[in-house]
């Protein structure tokens, strides 16, 4: 991403920000009462998982966990069955975990350091900035695909970003962007724009606030190296976990081996998935061929 100077980021910023305002998605974590552990917990889910799905999913987890003690306070396995089929469910024990190193750490609360943030279990970079910004008002640059896609569209002229995570360069260019007196409302801007006009495959350029301003549209919208295809899921070791996790979430006690065995055919990798959840800490064998959420 290109350094921009003063005034165009001034412009940038104001023209996207007013767009926002007339175009947003009322989502649930963007409005005003929404604690902090209210925004980490829907980041979180909001990395790998559409929004539609986390909508709901959001609202029954803060509604039975409405403080990191709460959380804290119950098995990691019951995490793991709120988890739901939300996908990638490493991240339920990771909430956890976190949940339990705040109250350790910082007497429950979450904390508004990005340094302590970033500390804490299965938070990184983009997690921790979001936390910060949208939870507790503070500037920093928000960098997730979409931002990094609207940014290296309009100061960079490419199709995307070019590296698998930001670079110094690009961090300090976006932190330039954001406006002191407003950094939430910028940052939650510029992602909105590129989840709803300035997408991967069909960007919506006649929508776009800052269409006269961008190098990508000014240079004829040359093409990018290739579009990510989705992973595929169908057949693959994530669903034959997926399968394995449902019957034990279903299931309020201990699971006998025969129940997992009904949910896939084959044998090797059958027994492969059911070991790389043990391996991860998402089931638990309690001895005589039986197995459970983890305690
Ligand atoms: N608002 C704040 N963070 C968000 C995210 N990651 N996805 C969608 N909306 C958001």
């Amino acid at each position: 991403m290109a350094d921009s100077d003063p005034r165009m980021s001034q412009t940038f910023s104001i023209a996207v920000r007013r767009w926002y305002d007339a175009n947003a998605r009322d989502l649930p974590w963007r409005r005003p009462d929404v604690t902090p552990w209210g925004v980490l917990v829907s980041e979180v889910m909001l990395q790998q998982t559409p929004v539609a799905r986390v909508v709901p999913a959001w609202a029954a987890w803060l509604s039975r966990w409405p403080v990191p003690a709460d959380l804290a306070a119950a098995a990691p396995g019951e995490a793991v069955r709120e988890w739901g089929r939300l996908g990638y469910p490493r991240r339920a024990l990771r909430l956890h975990e976190a949940a339990t190193a705040m109250v350790e750490r910082h007497g429950g609360r979450v904390p508004a350091a990005y340094d302590e943030l970033i500390a804490l279990p299965g938070v990184g970079s983009y997690t921790a900035a979001a936390v910060a910004v949208f939870g507790f008002g503070a500037r920093h640059e928000v960098l997730d695909t979409n931002v990094r896609r609207v940014h290296a569209r309009v100061f960079g002229g490419r199709a995307d970003a070019t590296t698998a995570g930001p670079t110094r360069d690009e961090r300090d260019a976006a932190l330039a962007l954001v406006p002191f007196d407003e950094p939430a409302h910028h940052c939650v801007a510029v992602m909105e724009l590129g989840a709803l006009v300035c997408t991967a495959r069909t960007p919506r350029c006649g929508a776009c606030p800052v269409a006269d301003a961008c190098a990508w549209l000014a240079a004829g919208r040359p093409d990018g190296m290739s579009s990510r295809r989705p992973q595929a899921y169908a057949g693959t070791d994530r669903q034959v976990r997926g399968r394995l996790l449902a019957v034990l979430r279903e299931s309020a006690d201990v699971v006998a081996k025969p129940a997992l065995d009904l949910v896939w055919e084959d044998e090797t990798q059958r027994e492969r998935s059911l070991a790389g959840l043990v391996a991860d800490g998402l089931v638990e064998p309690v001895g005589d061929g039986q197995y459970r959420l983890p305690t």
